[in-house]
């Protein structure tokens, strides 16, 4: 179980997402980085990410067992496509910038790549989330190519969407 400074990351238990939802929610209603619905239910909001199938959730805890921030493991694809993996992230707003989403994604990697997927990819990284680039890229992520105009800002606009990807290992 990885541990840094006062974060631990684990596997989430269904009891998480009472703890998960009221950022999740704040995440989504600013509509700056998800293409979902800025009033995503909180039913559909679990399915999402809670439900997926395939899917490996994590939960990164603060010293007082409090979550503040999350990600979720899951096959890009069904099929011939499973070996691909994708992942999401979210950091309590509140605790941004302290290293929490650095630490999600280091554990993301190593679990993905224990799992046996090949390589992860991002479908949909808003080009406007610079904080999110800079870290998919300083994790060893590549742009592969950038819809152009796919997202609509609230204050900036249509913007693109980067399809990042890495590899992570060849066992499947
Ligand atoms: C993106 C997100 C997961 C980052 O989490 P975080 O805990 O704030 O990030 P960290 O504190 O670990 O910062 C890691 C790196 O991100 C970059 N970064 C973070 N915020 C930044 C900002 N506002 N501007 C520029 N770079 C930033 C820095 O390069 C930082 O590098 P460092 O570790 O060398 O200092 C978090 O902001 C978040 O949940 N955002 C809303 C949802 C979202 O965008 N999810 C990702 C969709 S692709």
């Amino acid at each position: 179980m990885p541990k840094i400074g006062e974060i631990v990351i684990r596997e989430a238990v269904d009891a998480d997402w009472n703890g998960i939802w009221p950022f999740f929610r704040r995440i989504v209603a600013d509509g700056e980085t998800y293409c979902w619905p800025t009033d995503l239910p909180e039913d559909r909001a679990r399915r999402e990410w809670m439900e997926l199938p395939g899917g490996v959730v994590l939960v990164a805890l603060d010293g007082s067992g409090a979550i503040v921030g999350t990600a979720v493991i899951h096959p890009n694809r069904e099929g011939g496509g499973d070996h691909v993996a994708n992942a999401s992230f979210m950091v309590d707003p509140s605790r941004a910038g302290a290293g929490i989403g650095r630490a999600l994604g280091e554990a993301v990697l190593s679990r993905a790549a224990a799992d046996g997927y090949r390589s992860m990819q991002f479908n949909a990284v808003v080009e406007s989330n610079a904080g999110a680039v800079r870290l998919w890229r300083s994790l060893g992520f590549q742009i592969l190519t950038t819809v152009p105009e796919a997202f609509r800002h609230p204050r900036d606009g249509y913007v693109g969407l980067h399809i990042m990807w890495r590899r992570l290992g060849e066992s499947r």
